[in-house]
């Protein structure tokens, strides 16, 4: 797997680039369209893509969670935040656990799927782990329908350390299923210096069709959420897939 540096050497900077409060509002409608699209209001939620487990440290009063994210340094990350929770190394498209949860959750991490095949393996993933009359929630950055080229910056300061980024969306070939997001970190450390360093996400791109049409193929029931009905700035829109009652 061909990991952003994010992931890997930086994961211990996750929470200087993003805190858990950025993410409060969005925690709040997933919970809310979670609960929702669920037969019977769920107790167990297993994320895939967890990272370093903002979302979860809003959900998890709601839900007995169960994180799952490829990387060593994010599921750290997440401990630390969240150590009620259950934290297992694994990737979306192969992990198996043999076990079913109430509904199943992927954020922005489902945007790492760069191609239908990929794509259709974290669904099927999805779907093997969601129990009958349970859901699962997928939220992409972007459809090929709402992509556009932009920037956005931000970061934080922590007790001895500070980051600022500058996050660049571009897509090299709109006739493929990928964009681009090249980062700019600037890392200032204990001693006050300050480093500059380059980190680029290659990103899955896909049009609503093709994700209705994946989550219909697993065996779910396909619903989409349109930006409109949610309170939020993003013009893409969420996917639902609804395990029906046997
Ligand atoms: C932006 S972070 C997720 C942050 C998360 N939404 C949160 O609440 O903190 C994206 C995560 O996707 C994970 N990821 C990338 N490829 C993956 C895969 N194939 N399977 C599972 N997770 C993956 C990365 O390791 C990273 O932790």
């Amino acid at each position: 797997m061909n990991m952003p540096r994010l992931y890997g050497d930086f994961a211990s900077w996750w929470p200087v680039l993003s805190s858990p409060e950025d993410y409060a509002e969005d925690a709040a409608f997933y919970r809310k369209t979670i609960i929702a699209a669920c037969r019977s209001k769920p107790q167990t939620l297993l994320e895939l893509g967890s990272g370093g487990g903002n979302n979860a440290s809003h959900l998890k009063a709601f839900f007995t969670m169960t994180l799952v994210d490829p990387s060593p340094g994010m599921l750290n990350v997440s401990r630390s935040l969240n150590p009620e929770c259950e934290h297992i190394q694994g990737d979306m498209r192969n992990i198996r656990l043999g076990r079913l949860f109430d509904a199943v959750f992927i954020e922005d991490a489902i945007s790492y799927m760069t191609t239908k095949d990929d794509l259709q393996r974290a669904i099927q993933t999805a779907f093997v782990h969601c129990r009958s009359g349970g859901a699962a929630l997928f939220c992409p950055d972007y459809t090929s329908e709402t992509f556009r080229s932009s920037t956005r910056h931000g970061g934080h300061d922590v007790v001895g350390r500070g980051m600022r980024y500058l996050e660049w969306d571009w897509d090299p070939d709109p006739t493929d299923t990928t964009y681009i997001t090249d980062f700019a970190y600037l890392l200032r450390d204990e001693k006050g210096e300050v480093r500059c360093e380059h980190d680029r996400h290659v990103l899955g791109l896909f049009r609503c069709e093709d994700w209705l049409r994946l989550i219909t193929e697993v065996g779910f029931q396909a619903r989409i959420i349109q930006p409109q009905d949610r309170e939020s700035e993003s013009e893409t829109p969420l996917f639902l897939g609804i395990r029906e009652n046997l």
